[in-house]
């Protein structure tokens, strides 16, 4: 990996010189996407003064050699006019679930391995991102079977010409999030009249925070492989695409709301639902800027039967869930649904296989859309779930397991240059 952060401190500062800027920040505060990771990890990352700590589980380990290269030029798969790039970050050792670690005295949870990483390697110095993707393989450059798991990965910009449009707070924004469907993020609309993706400026850096689980006893390593599809240089005439992410397992991610104005939750703090039948609604976002919303989606766990976004009170997106037997394949033998602009299914690995095959989540709708935001719109979404009818994934002494009501919003605003 290759650190940009003198090249940022540089041209930070001497922007820093004609206009008055705060340097970025990452922290609890100012990255409220980063909500999206479960409990407690999401409190962990943080230390008191709600700073990101730099956690890796290298440390006192010898790390495998690899012959596959960091960086693999690909033809893009998204848009045709795109270049692809996959990048391979690591490699992340998986401490075997017997070791004594953090993660299992201080939460419970065995075999995981969570990552901090600033100053990652670039797919581009200037560009607009169409799409990103994450994957975990192995030395031999194989997808991880199912003994490892991409429980998580998150990538963070930081620079100053970043002015997060989430909480206009500051100058850092979550650009990438994915558990272990894979799925993939998309900033730009190909069949969209308007020309529209993620803005890379040169001097912007890149963060993972990452969190990789193993299922065997002895180690594993990994690298996180991020697939950039992107379009090369500066596009001053295109608009700039963000995501809004909103989610029911946090209020931390409502830009500094501390009450939800649904009431009480229906899930612990764990994100483990108290009833079997219940409508989770997320803390409403208000946008800070007028805009443009391209489309919206979202991701359920096995037991949601459908994901509603409203704009104002409106219902702007019903999304429905389509179950299947044996479909699905995410953690712990659960299913997920992945749906919409911004975000959408892509094959998993398989999770072993019950006796009996259950039910899981085959695929969600998402809504395409062309609608204004005037600054001060709400959006917020509101996860139905019945786990009368479709039973969720179950934690291994049987109790039910965290369910998830992640929501995305792909708007566009116009370019801060
Ligand atoms: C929890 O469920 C109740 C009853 O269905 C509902 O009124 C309330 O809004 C829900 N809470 C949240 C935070 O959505
Ligand atoms: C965003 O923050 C900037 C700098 O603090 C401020 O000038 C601007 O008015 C804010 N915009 C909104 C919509 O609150």
């Amino acid at each position: 990996m290759k650190s940009s952060l003198p090249l940022l401190l540089t041209l930070a500062s001497t922007t820093a010189g004609l206009v008055p800027r705060t340097a970025p920040v990452i922290n609890r505060d100012t990255v409220p996407g980063l909500a999206v990771l479960p409990q407690p990890l999401y409190t962990s990352l943080f230390d008191a003064a709600g700073k990101l700590q730099a956690v890796t589980s290298n440390a006192g380990h010898v790390a495998p050699t690899t012959t596959i290269p960091e960086v693999q030029e690909l033809p893009p798969v998204q848009f045709k006019d795109a270049k692809r790039k996959k990048i391979r970050y690591g490699p992340f050792r998986l401490p075997g679930t017997k070791e004594q670690n953090w993660q299992l005295k201080a939460m419970g949870l065995s075999g995981m391995a969570d990552e901090y990483v600033p100053n990652l390697l670039k797919p581009c110095q200037e560009c607009m991102i169409g799409a990103l993707n994450a994957d975990l393989e192995y030395a031999d450059g194989k997808t991880t079977d199912g003994t490892a798991w991409l429980h998580h990965s998150v990538l963070v910009t930081a620079g100053p010409k970043i002015r997060d449009p989430i909480c206009n707070l500051s100058a850092t924004e979550t650009i990438f999030s994915s558990g272990n469907e894979r799925s993939t993020i998309r900033y730009h609309v190909e069949a969209s009249p308007v020309k529209a993706g993620y803005r890379m400026h040169p001097e912007d850096t890149l963060t993972l925070v990452g969190e990789f689980k193993n299922e065997l006893e002895s180690e594993q390593w990994v690298w996180l492989a991020v697939g950039y599809e992107y379009f090369d240089g500066r596009h001053p005439d295109w608009k700039d695409t963000h995501i809004s992410w909103l989610s029911v397992q946090s209020i931390s991610s409502s830009c500094g709301a501390k009450t939800n104005p649904y009431g009480a939750s229906n899930l612990t703090a764990k994100g483990v639902p108290l009833t079997n039948v219940f409508s989770e609604h997320s803390v409403p976002w208000t946008s800070p800027v007028d805009a443009t919303v391209l489309g919206v989606g979202g991701h359920l766990h096995d037991g949601g039967t459908a994901l509603d976004i409203y704009q104002n009170e409106k219902l702007v997106c019903h999304a429905p869930v389509e179950y299947a037997k044996g479909a699905g394949g995410g953690m712990s033998g659960g299913g997920h649904g992945h749906a919409g602009a911004g975000a959408d299914a892509h094959a998993g690995m398989e999770a072993p296989k019950p006796a009996v095959e259950p039910e899981h989540i085959k695929s969600m709708g998402g809504c395409r859309l062309l609608t204004p935001v005037k600054k001060g719109d709400t959006f917020h979404l509101v996860a139905h779930y019945d786990l009368e009818k479709h039973p969720g994934s179950k934690m291994e002494d049987g109790s039910l397991d965290e369910v998830m009501g992640v929501g995305t919003i792909l708007f566009f605003t116009e370019p801060n240059p």
